[in-house]
């Protein structure tokens, strides 16, 4: 395989994200090279409708057009994740499975060692690190602009899609545990989370999780779809600076504030200034996902939110969980 055109693409799953994937993937590759797996068959009026040479099979089903392709994304809900990975690695499928991976780290972790043993990507859909602001972060920092990392926060709430097979902590903190591992490039060393069921028996719809990374790194993340409004917001501090980012704000997504305390003259003092707003290309974070998964598999590169990442966030989410649940 050399080139888009060799690509030919599987989307298992299209309901409300997986349609994004179908969206997505007509933009850049043929239509004709892209089939999508559903076992819902009323899903095939809304794909015809984003474009009519795109192929449709109900799946589970009997039609043999299984093997007329080369790599796969999974969007399927999170409990038949892990069947339909396995399956497809055995086949020799590369494979970009949406998050959580599954929902168990061990299970990840097998993931993880099929993809390595049959040399094949296993990616995972952390969507936020192709997000252009998050690299401009990223890149920022590794450039000194706010100094030695000391603390971040993410809020990431909603009156949102309740979910029956997960609770709010695995439905939206594997984007902020991805975000933060990026960050701090470590993996904490304690997590303690506590939250809180009301709509659903032992399902949290609201939870708040405490990591410690090594070199007096602390971050917490706060998630809830129990929430009177839309809020995305991380808060990014160091011993020079801040940075905002708001994903949820229509423009001034990121802001840097030079503010802080510093040692002068034997005594603490506070120094602040006006924020500067940081650009960042105007790219489309699944887009960018998207076009990384065709570039890893055509030119054999890692992904960047690869299975070893995808089983560090996992065990991150199963330290919170025990946490959680009082285990
Ligand atoms: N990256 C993100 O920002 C993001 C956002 C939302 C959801 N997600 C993830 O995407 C996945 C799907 O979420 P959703 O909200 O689209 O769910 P959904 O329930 O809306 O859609 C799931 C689709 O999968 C189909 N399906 C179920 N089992 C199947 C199987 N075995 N084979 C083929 N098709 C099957 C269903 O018919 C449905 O069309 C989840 O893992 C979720 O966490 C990611």
């Amino acid at each position: 395989m050399h080139n888009l055109k060799d690509l030919k693409l599987a989307i298992f799953g299209a309901g409300r994200w997986g349609m994004n994937h179908v969206k997505t993937a007509a933009s850049i590759l043929s239509p004709e090279n892209i089939i999508v797996f559903d076992s819902d068959p009323a899903t095939e009026s809304k794909i015809k409708s984003v474009n009519n040479q795109i192929t449709f099979i109900k799946y589970p089903g009997t039609n043999n057009q299984y093997q007329d392709f080369n790599l796969a994304v999974i969007a399927t809900p999170v409990e038949t994740h892990f069947v339909l990975a396995k399956k497809l690695l055995e086949d020799g499928k590369h494979i970009l499975v949406e998050k959580p991976i599954t929902l168990k780290a061990n299970e990840a972790k097998y993931l993880l060692d099929l993809s390595l043993s049959h040399k094949l990507k296993l990616m995972v859909g952390h969507v936020l690190l192709y997000h252009p602001a998050v690299n401009r972060m990223k890149e920022e920092i590794e450039n000194g602009k706010i100094g030695n990392l000391q603390y971040i926060y993410s809020n990431r709430l909603n009156l949102g899609a309740i979910r029956s097979e997960e609770n709010s902590l695995w439905s939206f903190a594997p984007h902020d545990i991805s975000i933060i591992q990026y960050l701090v490039n470590a993996n904490p060393d304690e997590v303690i989370a506590n939250g809180g069921a009301f709509i659903q028996k032992e399902i949290e719809d609201s939870t708040l999780t405490f990591l410690s990374y090594p070199r007096n790194v602390k971050a917490h993340i706060f998630v809830s779809w129990l929430h009177p409004f839309k809020e995305q917001r991380m808060v990014v501090i160091g011993d020079k600076g801040m940075f905002v980012f708001e994903d949820s704000l229509k423009n001034e997504k990121l802001k840097f504030y030079k503010k802080g305390f510093e040692f002068k003259n034997g005594s603490i003092e506070k120094f602040e200034s006006e924020y500067e707003v940081i650009e960042f290309p105007n790219k489309m974070p699944l887009q960018e996902e998207h076009l990384h998964f065709y570039d890893c598999v055509l030119n054999n590169k890692q992904p960047l939110t690869d299975g070893k990442h995808a089983w560090e966030v996992l065990k991150i989410l199963e330290q919170a969980t025990a946490s959680l649940k009082k285990l």
